[in-house]
């Protein structure tokens, strides 16, 4: 009843103030949006930091950073602009024999040259992933909400679609339904041990995929053929094979966890699959138990032979719920889990974008003594607002599918997502929309965050939609398929 109580009053609390908030922010991000050919296309990662010259890559348009662009841009109707984004990306899908298919990082006009970084220009010269995976979910969102059909089954969109997919769906030495990946291939792209199949990269597979096939079923009411056929029956097949691989190995509980702890090793043969990547006992970290608590659950980082990562990563989590990987009643549990962890994950800037930090001997050898992933800061263990919206839609979107399930969880867990916009509201306009702030509590703007970062104040903006305006909005990202 508490919780009920205080939702209502924050409801009616008097609103000029939020007002002039929400103000302020749209008009710095209709400052972010630029032109690709004449016609807006999407926003650069960050304004230019007023005192600062050193605008490094943050003045180009990131794939990754435009996701919370393009869902704000839906939501208001502006579809010209997220079609000219999505048909520029595809101008700029590469061709070349060793990455066809590959979406670019980032992309800029400059001097009427269209210029973009596969990740041959950026800092390790790193290739991003997940930009390439966001692609079909954002077309597909755009898809359903304009109603463009025609765009989706366009000759354009298929072939992209179908390149995509060769580069996603193809033999590996693994044989497994995981994409396999280099560190530093997502969000966090610097060092930080997230080689081989980290969790946000294996869900936005899983939303990918889902996205890919109601393309091609678009299509296929025009014109259908006995290899669109095959593909969409793989697709289907690869779908499930990833979900089923991804609950098995990375969803714990406490409850999987005592029977994990006391699984047999070093086991040979195809008769025994208790524990496959033969995983000791003795790398299950301290903090789980008390992390777990009764009844939390979460996806795990990443699985390695002998070496899970165990850590939580924010963002995965929630796109899997999102995504509808994770089925409601492990949504809960993820809610609880988050609920139980709150001086950890929300503190006093939500959210943490992964938990615990690396520190000491373990920060140096996995992050090569990276100075701006130092233990509490930007990717190891910062707080990062853009990550709230994500987390905050997971839970309106449930609410919303099962609004009987367990009133009492979800109420706690609206109250304390008010509570995180509240906090929002209050100190991102004094600290200037900064782009991430430093553990342990998230209080002090992240050491070299950049300020006005592009998707602080969209994602402000898009939590304030779902909250306020219209929380049913939250089925733009819900990859259902076609009507
Ligand atoms: C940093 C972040 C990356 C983001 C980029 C632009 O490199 O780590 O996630 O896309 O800045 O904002």
């Amino acid at each position: 009843m508490a919780t009920h109580f205080s939702q209502e009053r924050l409801r009616v609390r008097p609103s000029s103030r939020e007002d002039a908030v929400v103000a302020s922010a749209r008009e710095k991000f209709e400052r972010t949006l630029v032109s690709v050919q004449g016609s807006l296309v999407g926003s650069v990662a960050a304004l230019e930091h007023p005192r600062s010259h050193d605008a490094l890559n943050y003045g180009e348009v990131f794939l990754r950073d435009n996701v919370p662009v393009m869902i704000h841009l839906l939501l208001e109707g502006r579809f010209d602009i997220v079609r000219h984004f999505l048909s520029v990306c595809l101008d700029l899908q590469s061709s070349t024999y060793q990455t066809r298919g590959v979406f670019p990082t980032s992309f800029i006009e400059e001097n009427g040259r269209l210029l973009a970084d596969y990740g041959q220009r950026s800092i390790g010269r790193i290739t991003s992933v997940d930009a390439s995976l966001w692609w079909p979910i954002l077309c597909w969102a755009y898809v359903k909400r304009s109603q463009d059909w025609e765009f989706g089954a366009s000759q354009k969109v298929q072939r992209g679609v179908q390149l995509l997919l060769d580069l996603v769906m193809h033999p590996t030495f693994e044989g497994t339904p995981v994409l396999f990946v280099p560190d530093c291939s997502f969000m966090i792209d610097r060092p930080m041990d997230v080689w081989g199949a980290p969790l946000e990269v294996e869900v936005l597979l899983f939303g990918c995929l889902r996205s890919c096939g109601h393309l091609m079923e678009i299509a296929k009411r025009d014109r259908s053929s006995r290899l669109l056929e095959q593909r969409l029956e793989l697709t289907r097949q690869w779908i499930h094979d990833l979900r089923s691989f991804l609950l098995k190995h990375y969803w714990v509980t406490s409850k999987t966890m005592q029977v994990l702890r006391r699984r047999p090793t070093e086991q040979y043969g195809d008769h025994q699959q208790e524990n496959e990547f033969n995983v000791q006992p003795q790398v299950i970290p301290d903090w789980l138990q008390d992390w777990l608590e009764d009844r939390g659950g979460y996806l795990i980082g990443n699985i390695r032979t002998g070496r899970p990562d165990f850590r939580f990563y924010s963002l995965g989590n929630s796109l899997a719920c999102l995504f509808g990987l994770l089925a409601a009643p492990q949504q809960r549990a993820l809610f609880r889990l988050v609920l139980h962890n709150r001086s950890h994950l929300m503190a006093q800037m939500p959210m943490r974008i992964c938990h615990p930090p690396m520190e000491a001997a373990e920060w140096m050898n996995k992050t090569g003594s990276d100075p701006k992933n130092w233990p509490w800061s930007y990717h190891n263990g910062g707080h990062w607002p853009c990550l709230l919206w994500s987390f905050g839609g997971a839970i309106l979107q449930h609410e919303q599918r099962h609004p009987q399930a367990d009133v009492l969880l979800m109420g706690q867990a609206k109250a304390m997502l008010e509570e995180c916009y509240w906090s929002q509201l209050n100190q991102l306009p004094r600290q200037q929309w900064a782009e991430y702030f430093d553990g342990p509590t998230g209080t002090w703007v992240g050491q070299q965050s950049r300020t006005y970062q592009t998707w602080t104040i969209v994602g402000f903006l898009l939590l304030h939609h779902l909250l306020r305006v219209n929380p049913a909005d939250v089925s733009v990202l819900s990859l259902d398929g076609p009507p």
